[in-house]
């Protein structure tokens, strides 16, 4: 109670063209019940969140952001924070945009898109000079799980990575299956719906304080 918490949730959105973009399959579910479960906690949340089709929940002040650029720069204005939460799937990479809509040519080959990698917000956040006292980073993985969730807890500077297997159905679902990967071990928290993962770890952060 009374601590601040920021989060990030969501995809975020990177414009190819002023009527296009890249995304992923993100609904937010996930980041949206951890702000809920934190603020039902008592802390002042602050809930910066990407494009998703979501209310915010009761007591949250949320942020809405569109790109991962825009999501690093609101991150950076709510900082100071106690607990970083860096729920969102952030685009790693971003499109050098056309100004003016791409159009089809007759004969033309397809446009070429060239990539550019997007700021690491979790990293930023986990070696900031403000850094929070708990920063909470989480892999959405396809394989290795728990060999590539302790990578990312050592290189993006997080004290806790919340893993994620990805290879089943996950993204928009109520279901999740994780695994809280520590510096002190990998807890395996089962098959669970995202509501009931989203309020242990919130327990868990308010143990920690
Ligand atoms: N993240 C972030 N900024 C980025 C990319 C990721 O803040 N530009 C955060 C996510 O919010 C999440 C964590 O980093 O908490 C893990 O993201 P993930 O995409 O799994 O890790 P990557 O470093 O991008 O590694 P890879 O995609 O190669 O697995």
């Amino acid at each position: 109670a009374g601590r601040h918490a920021l989060v990030t949730a969501g995809p975020t959105h990177e414009a190819i063209d002023p009527v296009r973009y890249l995304g992923n399959r993100s609904s937010g579910k996930l980041g949206f019940a951890i702000a809920a479960a934190l603020a039902r906690e008592g802390a002042r949340v602050t809930l910066v969140a990407g494009p998703v089709a979501l209310p915010a929940p009761a007591g949250v002040t949320r942020i809405d952001v569109v790109s991962a650029r825009n999501m690093a720069a609101a991150v950076e204005a709510a900082l100071p924070a106690h607990i970083a939460v860096m729920v969102a799937a952030v685009a790693d990479w971003r499109v050098e945009a056309a100004g003016a809509k791409l159009k089809k040519a007759k004969g033309a080959p397809p446009p070429a898109l060239k990539l550019v990698e997007n700021p690491d917000i979790l990293a930023a956040v986990g070696h900031h000079a403000a850094r929070p006292r708990l920063v909470i980073g989480f892999a959405a993985e396809t394989g290795n799980l728990i060999a590539n969730a302790g990578a990312k807890l050592a290189r993006k500077g997080a004290d806790w990575i919340v893993a994620n297997d990805v290879s089943v159905g996950v993204f928009g679902e109520d279901a999740t299956h994780v695994h809280l990967v520590t510096a002190a071990g990998t807890e395996d928290w089962g098959a669970a719906s995202k509501a009931s993962v989203a309020i242990r770890l919130a327990a868990r952060i308010a143990d920690t304080f």
